[in-house]
């Protein structure tokens, strides 16, 4: 989704405003723009396309010269990506920039143009731009203040008014917001990454609060004007964390980033050889009272979700219902005090998710959020939180953060297990100390990246393609079927093994390609009939398996061999090639692997 900065300082104010922007590309954009105070006046420069085709503008036409403006990257929702609908806007004296969504803009706009008003954009953030001019009586604050009483949506926006030359003003609901302060130099932006490079100190800015920034300070302020004293956070992320560090994309490094990210997401929550999420405000007790358990959440975050389903299940024998949070949020669930919803989202911004844990929260139940950015919203609103301590990830693809979503999903399902005693003290350290060693067991298959290169070579001209598993592996196909489509941009789906033979199985034809997961060992005779099944009809069968199978003769074209591990934990492991297979694919496609067309990071709208 869209990404927002602004600064204020003694550097050059353009620059600042393009490197930042240039750490929140992960987001997803189609244009991108800047406002920058020259002698006292604001300069916007703007453009549809990438972060290069507006510096190459500003090459041609000239480069605002400054210390202070905003700048944004836009991901197109109301309007065409244009020039014209690019951000910055203008209003008569105020210029802004804006991420989310103003839901009563076709009011509001009919309103100011009976005014007298006219539009130059077809966005909802003109909108807010002219009513803040039309408002405007000297007062920036109270002016904004105002403006978002009669705003319905959501909204992070900053804002330059031409009377304050120097000062940016910044205020957010729903949309993340934070503000940066270095030594004589101020920063908005919409997430840490943009301002790493020149401060690890920010402000979480919470809903419907104002920030002023200047210079020398950054001040805060609520809707009456009163000022706000707030706590700094401090980052815990460095630069390196957030540069690509000697590999081609940020998905290989997070691909690779994964040992380490489960090595520092468990150790902490384990004590004795137990699990212990007693700093997550999780006690065995909390986690024993519970009659069913929901887990909600989008896209790869519900996929490990669906491992955790089928972990917890099994182990601790409580209902796990995993929801899309998009549907969950509108289907009126059956949700009562006695159930734990668990909320997993990597940005903690997801508009769905976060609408799903205020329902939850509003039907009575207990929310667990398993959140990697910090200070995120639905880490802040949820009763329970576990950090998952991935890093940033920065490929709009997921990787590592689903890698740490399971470790988390594995550490609830052991605890959950030994608090209802459905396992024994005894059982419970041997599955922890087969956690532990899945870090060093990808590690180990790391080094050998060949195979999945090959097999991606074997798929780049495919037009669609089938994952198939049963059990665990049909959870973990889901994430292997989402990754290739996302980067590859090739069609493919998931589907049960059992169920093909129901329809699905009439796509199948000569060459198609099926991936075929086939670890889990109590499951593993079944699958392969239906890899026969599939192979039988003139399927390319890439095997995904153990490596003390041997496949028969005529079973499979490809086979990609996994180490030996017990089938519970084996997602971890599994999910490794079908994770470098989407890559390779989409490098050898030749797509932009870290930012696939059409797609956001953190999707902050409906
Ligand atoms: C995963 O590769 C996608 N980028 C997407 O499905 C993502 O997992 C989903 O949008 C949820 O995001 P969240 O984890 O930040 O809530």
């Amino acid at each position: 989704m869209c990404g927002i900065v602004g600064y204020v300082g003694y550097r050059n104010c353009a620059d600042v405003l393009i490197d930042a922007l240039s750490k929140l590309e992960y987001r997803g954009y189609d244009s991108a723009g800047i406002a920058v105070f020259e002698n006292e006046e604001i300069k916007v420069a703007k453009s549809q396309g990438r972060l290069k085709d507006l510096s190459e503008k500003m090459l041609k036409e000239g480069k605002p010269s400054g210390t202070a403006g905003i700048g944004h990257t836009r991901w197109a929702t109301h309007g065409e990506p244009s020039d014209k609908n690019s951000h910055p806007h203008e209003g008569g004296r105020v210029t802004i920039v804006h991420n989310g969504i103003i839901e009563n803009y076709k009011n509001l706009k009919d309103f100011l143009i009976k005014e007298g008003r006219c539009f130059k954009s077809d966005t909802d953030t003109e909108v807010v731009a002219q009513l803040l001019d039309y408002y405007y009586e000297g007062n920036p604050v109270s002016t904004i203040s105002r403006v978002i009483t009669e705003v319905e949506g959501s909204y992070a926006l900053g804002i330059v008014f031409a009377d304050f030359p120097d000062t940016v003003f910044a205020v957010r609901k729903e949309s993340p917001l934070i503000v940066g302060v270095g030594e004589n130099e101020s920063f908005i932006a919409s997430d840490v990454p943009a301002i790493l490079k020149y401060t690890r100190n920010y402000y979480l800015l919470e809903h419907n609060e104002i920030a002023v920034l200047s210079k020398n300070k950054a001040c805060i302020y609520d809707l009456h004007y009163n000022k706000i004293e707030k706590e700094m956070q401090v980052a815990d992320w460095d630069m390196d964390s957030a540069e690509k560090g000697g590999y081609e994309h940020f998905m290989l490094k997070e691909i690779f980033e994964q040992p380490n990210a489960i090595k520092t997401t468990i150790t902490p929550r384990i004590s004795d050889g137990l699990p212990n999420l007693e700093e997550c405000g999780i006690t065995p007790e909390t986690l024993n009272k519970f009659k069913q358990i929901f887990i909600v959440a989008c896209g790869t975050a519900m996929h490990a979700g669906m491992v955790g389903k089928y972990v917890i299940e099994k182990l601790a024998r409580i209902p796990v219902i995993v929801d899309i949070a998009s549907e969950f949020r509108y289907r009126e669930p059956i949700v009562t005090k006695d159930d734990l919803v668990i909320i997993i989202s990597q940005s903690g911004e997801t508009a769905d998710s976060r609408a799903a844990l205020e329902l939850s929260k509003k039907l009575g139940a207990k929310t667990l959020a398993i959140v990697n950015v910090k200070g995120s919203t639905i880490a802040r609103e949820a009763d329970m939180l576990i950090y998952t301590h991935a890093g940033p990830e920065i490929a709009v693809a997921s990787t590592k953060a689903y890698m740490v979503q399971i470790a988390v999903m594995y550490l609830l399902a052991f605890e959950i297990a030994l608090a209802k005693n459905k396992i024994t003290t005894e059982e419970c350290k041997k599955l922890i100390v087969m956690l532990q060693d899945i870090p060093e067991t990808i590690q180990g298959m790391l080094k050998n990246i060949e195979e999945t290169q090959y097999i991606a070579s074997g798929l780049i001209n495919a037009d669609s393609l089938l994952y198939i598993g049963r059990g665990l592996d049909y959870a973990l196909s889901m994430e292997g079927s989402l990754k290739l489509k996302e980067v590859s941009y090739i069609h493919s789906e998931s589907y049960a093994a059992g169920e093909l033979k129901h329809g699905t199985i009439s796509l199948i034809s000569e060459g198609m390609p099926v991936i075929a997961v086939a670890t889990q060992t109590d499951l593993f005779d079944k699958t392969i009939s239906n890899i026969k099944e599939v192979k039988a009809r003139g399927a390319k069968v890439v095997l995904i398996c153990r490596d003390n199978y041997e496949p028969e003769e005529g079973l499979a074209d490809c086979c990609f061999k996994l180490p030996n591990v017990d089938n519970i934990i084996m997602p971890m492991v599994a999910v490794v090639p079908l994770q470098l297979i989407a890559y390779y694919t989409a490098v050898l496609r030749g797509n932009d692997v870290d930012k696939p067309r059409n797609l956001a990071k953190s999707v902050t709208v409906e």
